[in-house]
């Protein structure tokens, strides 16, 4: 088997202004997804394991899209962890953390982005060693004015805003310097993923270059 080369979180973070948050509901479209993605300059993938095909679709992306790095969304116990890393899964988000997803990911060489909502849950994840985080979900959580106030005593915390972000809203939430990345749904929405349309998909991707400042 090729060594691939470690990636870390903040590999993850820095890559682009945006992880796509991806539910796929049908194989054939996760090839053409990630490659409609990639070629808007997007190639960090969070495909969640929320549907029963997210793993073979995974596995698709990770064989027939090499430009792609696959990442599995919504991993919430070591078991996801296990079976996201097999399917060829290089980093992990969680919606929450416990330190067993934090140490089955260390397990599988994932690099998890675990998500947080409180000074408890940021306290607990970097106690583990996790400093890059997911904040989640982001806007009913208290959106920028939390990450302003939590600049304060966590210095050495970095977010990925997620949940209820926007092409609109991203720009503000990328301005914070503890902010590296957002991560959203919309650059995957399930009608154009339904509908083949792979070119409208690319159009987002390369307009969600220009919202960092
Ligand atoms: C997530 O699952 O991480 C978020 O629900 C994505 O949220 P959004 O659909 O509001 O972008």
């Amino acid at each position: 088997m090729a060594v691939r080369p470690s990636l870390s979180a903040l590999d993850v973070m820095r890559d682009a202004s945006v992880i796509p948050v991806i539910v796929l509901h049908d194989v054939a479209h996760a090839v053409p997804l990630a490659q409609a993605l990639v070629a808007g300059g997007i190639r960090m993938l969070e495909i969640t394991l929320r549907t029963p095909q997210a793993l073979a679709c995974m596995q698709a992306i990770a064989a027939e899209v090499p430009e792609a790095v696959v990442g599995a969304g919504t991993v919430r116990n070591a078991d996801d962890a296990k079976a996201a890393a097999r399917a060829g899964a290089r980093f992990a988000v969680s919606p929450g953390y416990t330190p067993t997803v934090g140490q089955a990911c260390r397990d599988e060489g994932l690099s998890l982005l675990p998500g947080v909502a409180t000074g408890s849950e940021i306290m607990q994840a970097q106690e583990d060693g996790f400093h890059q985080l997911k904040f989640f979900p982001a806007m009913q959580a208290g959106g920028l004015a939390m990450l302003k106030a939590w600049a304060g005593p966590f210095t050495d915390a970095v977010f990925c805003p997620t949940g209820g972000v926007t092409a609109q809203n991203a720009p503000e939430f990328l301005q914070l310097p503890n902010v590296v990345c957002v991560g959203g749904s919309w650059l995957a929405p399930n009608d154009l993923i339904a509908r083949g349309e792979w070119a409208q998909i690319t159009e987002l991707a390369r307009q969600s270059v220009s919202l960092r400042a």
